[in-house]
């Protein structure tokens, strides 16, 4: 009686780990995160910005625009030092074009408030 049970739980045991492994020898791929959780400045922010303001913030800035928004680091200076954010939730910025959407106005303060990850 007492083999019989053992003989069951190593069964069991087999069948789990067998099933675990998933039969064929395909590997779990991981979750390539599709929606990134972390807002950086080359995956999101580089884009919004050349889109919607190099066209005056060029390098060289045109059209009077005092800046040029084409580097990490121009950005990031603009974010901290010429009130960017608060251009673009006021529509002052991108002038003469529509408001920015609120999801991309959102992924810069995101990217503000996680310290500007480049
Ligand atoms: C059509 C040209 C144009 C576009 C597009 C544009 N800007 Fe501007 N930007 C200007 C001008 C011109 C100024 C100078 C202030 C003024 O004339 O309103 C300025 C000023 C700024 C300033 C203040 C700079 C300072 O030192 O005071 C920031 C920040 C700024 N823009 C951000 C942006 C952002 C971000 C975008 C894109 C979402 C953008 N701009 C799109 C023309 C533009």
């Amino acid at each position: 009686m007492k083999n019989l049970l053992m003989f069951i739980g190593l069964f069991l045991t087999l069948l789990v780990v067998s099933c675990g492994g998933g039969g064929d020898d395909s590997p779990i791929i991981p979750d390539p995160d599709p929606t990134p959780t972390t807002i950086t400045y080359a995956n999101t922010i580089s884009g919004i910005v050349s889109a919607r303001c190099t066209s005056c913030h060029g390098s060289p800035p045109t059209n009077g625009a005092p800046n040029s928004l084409t580097t990490y680091a121009s950005v990031k200076e603009a974010v901290q030092n010429r009130g960017l954010i608060n251009k673009i939730e006021t529509g002052v910025m991108p002038k003469n074009g529509s408001m920015l959407s609120a999801t991309q106005i959102q992924n810069f303060k995101t990217w503000q408030n996680n310290g500007f990850p480049e």
